[in-house]
């Protein structure tokens, strides 16, 4: 007897699933039946890549080829992208610093197979970004959750990573992101400094995840390279630049990563979609920057409007909304059960929400992500059939 079935999916195979998606599965019904859904569980923009992009897109699919590219990208995206980050964060970039990937999940994936071995230990945030943590345990690395709350914005800090040290020693790699999904907190410049010159003198590789550059409101967001060019910057045109679908990454990595990345990346991906890197161009040129302000502005509307409503909704405890498209809240009052609280809150009103516990394993039960891509109009309208459900009603 075979010990195994041909088609046996793999043990590292079995990570968790989004539970966003039952919710989408849900709303999608209830577009079918009542046509009235207001989705603010999407963590993407509303809006479409910036008119210069497109127009780029456009050009080339008559002009070239679009074979593969180098695997690396190409170099005038490269150039581009070393530009973008003279201009925003002032440090220096060499194009051979910069490397493409499709999207920058597609990154982390070559990133965590290049630096990281099976057994070694990873640090993140608890809240934060489940693909970190599910990419990591499917290439059979150790992840240790930091339980990082509302005293330290939910962001790491260097008493975190000491206390860890002292109980297992340093980790081998520690994933930061400012702004944060799902808290959109950032991390003050002094505190992502200290933990990248403590990650250099620990031999912890520092990932600072940096793809929601671009959107903070309030507080001036840090480049880790401003610090420590021995960590790996992430970088994305997913969200500031408005093209998620397009499949466009980037990592900042330091030499000793340089080759092994690509040839990581060569294997897995060859290269990343070259119409979306001819077109990335045309997102980082001044006219893209006006369009895309643009939409900063509107989120910042839409956070302000927020930020009034939601105390009459009685939801006074949520994450400080520096940055991304994000509020992080505290439902704790009104549910110890999100999936079923979010079901029930679409059944009634329409509004989707994403339970807490795709982000949280400790507590995600009592909490929910709402995303304010959309329209501020949407999002008003989203405000008031909440405040008019019984599901708002804290419980008895
Ligand atoms: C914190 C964070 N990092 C990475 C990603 C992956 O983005 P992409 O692969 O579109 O660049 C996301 C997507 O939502 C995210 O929220």
């Amino acid at each position: 007897m075979p010990t195994r079935t041909s088609s046996q999916p793999s043990r590292r195979s079995q990570v968790e699933p989004f539970h966003v998606m039952e919710v989408l599965k849900a709303a999608a019904g209830r577009q079918r039946t009542h046509g009235d859904v207001i989705m603010l569980c999407a963590g993407q923009p509303s809006t479409p890549a910036p008119a210069a992009a497109r127009s780029r897109a456009v050009e080339v699919i008559d002009a070239e080829v679009l074979g593969y590219t180098e695997s690396t990208g190409i170099l005038p995206l490269r150039e581009a992208i070393a530009r973008y980050h003279h201009r925003v964060s002032g440090v220096d970039v060499h194009p051979d610093e910069v490397v493409v990937f499709p999207g920058s999940s597609g990154a982390f994936t070559a990133l965590f197979l290049a630096a990281f071995d099976v057994g070694d230990v990873v640090a993140m945030t608890r809240p934060g970004y489940p693909a970190y943590r599910n990419t990591l345990q499917a290439l059979g690395c150790e992840v240790v959750e930091l339980d990082c709350g509302p005293d330290t914005r939910y962001q790491p800090t260097v008493a975190h990573l000491e206390a860890l040290a002292a109980s297992s020693g340093p980790p081998a790699g520690l994933i930061v992101a400012s702004p944060a999904n799902p808290t959109g907190t950032v991390i003050d410049s002094h505190v992502l400094a200290e933990l990248a010159e403590w990650c250099e003198a620990h031999g912890t590789l520092l990932v600072s995840d940096e793809i929601y550059h671009g959107l903070s409101y309030e507080r001036p967001t840090a480049c880790a390279w401003e610090t420590s060019r021995e960590a790996v910057v992430v970088g994305s045109v997913s969200k500031y630049f408005s093209m998620t679908g397009w499949r466009l990454g980037w990592l900042l990595a330091p030499e000793a990563l340089r080759r092994p990345l690509e040839v990581v990346t060569g294997n897995l991906n060859i290269c990343a979609p070259a119409i979306s890197q001819h077109a990335a161009l045309g997102a980082f040129t001044e006219q893209a920057r006006v369009e895309l302000d643009g939409h900063r502005s509107r989120y910042a509307a839409t956070r302000e409007l927020l930020i009034r409503r939601l105390p009459e909704l009685g939801l006074h405890d949520y994450a400080p909304p520096d940055g991304a498209f994000y509020a992080w809240l505290d439902i704790a009052h009104l549910t110890d059960d999100s999936v079923t609280w979010c079901r029930e809150l679409l059944d009634d009103c329409g509004v989707a929400l994403t339970p807490g516990v795709d982000f949280d394993t400790a507590e995600g039960h009592r909490k929910v992500r709402l995303s304010f891509a959309g329209s501020t109009q949407e999002v008003a309208e989203a405000l008031d059939r909440m405040a008019a459900s019984p599901l708002l009603r804290p419980r008895g």
